[in-house]
């Protein structure tokens, strides 16, 4: 059975149904070798928002009674929920340095010291060649003079739209410092050397993590990943160089670098710093 959200015909709420139709084809690079069963029983809202056409109409008794109480319950979590309440650092952009470089370093340093949890983690925004774009969690490997570090597979849904535009931006978030931080710029692929040396530095889980291998393609059972995971693990544990060809260190240099400090009045402090003429250009933007 699969669950839409689908119009009320007499109040124009919607509601939760079941939706009794073909699961939709995914089409492109992604699409997975097969339909697993669990998918096609418990499919997504939004597989069922684009249906592939035909199927019956759920009669009205489907409908979930308790689905509007979720709604609400789920609205109210939200607005409960608060931003820079907490006592939040002041930043005077006209102390900032020339260079983004510096400052970013040190606004890592000081959320790191303010005990916000994995401040290194970020999110990589890339864009496939139709342009539809994609997100997801990194890690920071290093931030120097060649730009910001971070490693993947080359293979991977972000490695291949690397490989056909080059171009990402990045996003940090330090809540308990209220700080924010996004990165745009041009990403370089680093060579097999430099990569396989940057991974070789890490943590034998990251090793191990990079040794399974074919990233964000469909896994036909979790089963599968547990034999390739024991599999990893042991070999990374008897050779520490084990190569992993796949695995990618990629640079991006920054061109646009944006520093916000929210204020809990509101009046947040944006600065920008731009590249352009063989230097830094820093202005301010309203929050
Ligand atoms: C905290 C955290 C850190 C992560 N770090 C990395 C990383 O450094 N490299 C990586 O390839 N994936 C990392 N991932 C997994 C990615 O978010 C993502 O699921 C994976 O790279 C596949 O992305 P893609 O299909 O867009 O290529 C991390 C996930 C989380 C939640």
């Amino acid at each position: 059975m699969r669950w839409s959200v689908t119009g009320g015909r007499e109040s124009g709420q919607r509601f939760f149904r079941p939706c009794h139709q073909a699961v939709p084809a995914r089409t492109g690079p992604d699409a997975p070798s097969r339909t697993l069963p669990g998918m096609a029983e418990h499919p997504t809202h939004h597989d069922a928002a684009r249906p592939a056409g035909g199927g019956t109409r759920p009669a009205d008794s489907d409908v979930r009674p308790d689905a509007d109480d979720d709604a609400r319950a789920f609205r109210e979590l939200l607005r409960g929920l608060r931003v820079w309440e907490a006592e939040l650092p002041a930043f005077d952009p006209a102390r900032a340095p020339a260079e983004p470089l510096p400052l970013f370093r040190r606004w890592l340093r000081e959320a790191a010291e303010a005990g916000v949890p994995e401040p290194h983690t970020m999110t990589l925004a890339t864009a496939d060649a139709a342009g539809d774009p994609s997100v997801r969690t990194l890690m920071l490997h290093d931030a120097d003079e060649r730009g910001w570090h971070f490693a993947s597979h080359r293979g991977s849904r972000k490695g291949r739209e690397l490989a056909a535009r080059p171009r990402a931006a990045l996003g940090f978030y330090w809540a308990a410092v209220g700080r924010q931080v996004r990165i745009r710029g041009t990403v370089t692929a680093a060579g097999p050397e430099e990569s396989a040396a940057d991974l070789h530095r890490r943590s034998p889980g990251a090793l191990a993590a990079a040794l399974v291998g074919r990233q964000s393609e469909v896994l036909g059972s979790t089963g599968e990943l547990a034999r390739a995971s024991d599999a990893a693990w042991e070999r990374a544990r008897r050779e520490p160089d084990a190569p992993v060809p796949s695995w990618t260190l990629y640079v991006l240099r920054a061109e646009e670098v944006e520093f916000f400090q929210g204020d809990a009045r509101r009046r947040h402090v944006r600065l920008n710093y731009r590249y352009g003429g063989g230097c830094w250009w820093r202005e301010l933007l309203w929050p």
